[in-house]
């Protein structure tokens, strides 16, 4: 079977069975409610994820995957990736406002702002010296922001070599 076709059908399948799911959460219990209207609010309460959770989740991956896209001159790559870190910090600020009396955004802008700037213009003209400055800056953005909020123990370098990786960095797919 060609792969479009089974991923037709597999969407056909999931679509079937969150049918099915909707018809059972929708039927009353032997109370007569709605199960989800049972839930005493503290239950649905929303995970918010740690400043430290977002930093090996969102901002850690993403900085090393930016420098792999320039080691293998991989621009458009390395282009989407800083518009993904720069999201990444963008959504941790509103998440997290303040950290011990700080403005947390306010922070993420005055270590970035420049090395971000100074990044995409080296990126939009393949210059890897440039890219490697603005690079190494924004690393030291990082280590400034770890010292100022008294989490010097985490110390940010610039990576040495590729590690194992189940993502192909050279090209894109045409
Ligand atoms: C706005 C300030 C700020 C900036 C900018 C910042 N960090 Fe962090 N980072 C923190 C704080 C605060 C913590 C510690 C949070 C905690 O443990 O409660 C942290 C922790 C970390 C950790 C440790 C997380 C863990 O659970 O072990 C890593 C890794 C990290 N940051 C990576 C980075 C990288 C990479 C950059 C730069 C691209 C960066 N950070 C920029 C504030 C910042």
């Amino acid at each position: 079977m060609k792969i479009l076709d089974r991923l037709h059908r597999l969407a056909a399948a999931v679509l079937a069975i969150s049918a099915a799911a909707a018809v059972v959460v929708a039927l009353p219990t032997p109370h007569g409610d709605v199960r989800a209207q049972e839930l005493p609010k503290s239950q649905t309460a929303q995970y918010l994820p740690s400043i430290s959770d977002m930093m090996i989740a969102t901002i850690q991956p993403r900085h090393r995957r930016l420098w792999r896209a320039a080691q293998q001159k991989n621009w458009a790559f390395a282009a989407y990736e800083l518009g993904n870190l720069k999201g990444a910090f963008k959504r941790l600020g509103q998440a997290h406002p303040s950290e011990h009396d700080m403005s947390v955004p306010a922070m993420i802008t005055s270590v970035t702002d420049q090395p971000f700037t100074e990044l995409a213009s080296a990126i939009q003209s393949k210059d890897d010296a440039g890219f490697d400055k603005a690079y190494a800056d924004l690393t030291d953005g990082c280590n400034s922001c770890h010292q100022a909020l008294n989490h010097g123990v985490v110390v940010i370098r610039i990576p040495r070599e590729a590690s194992t990786s189940d993502q192909d960095f050279t090209q894109a797919s045409p």
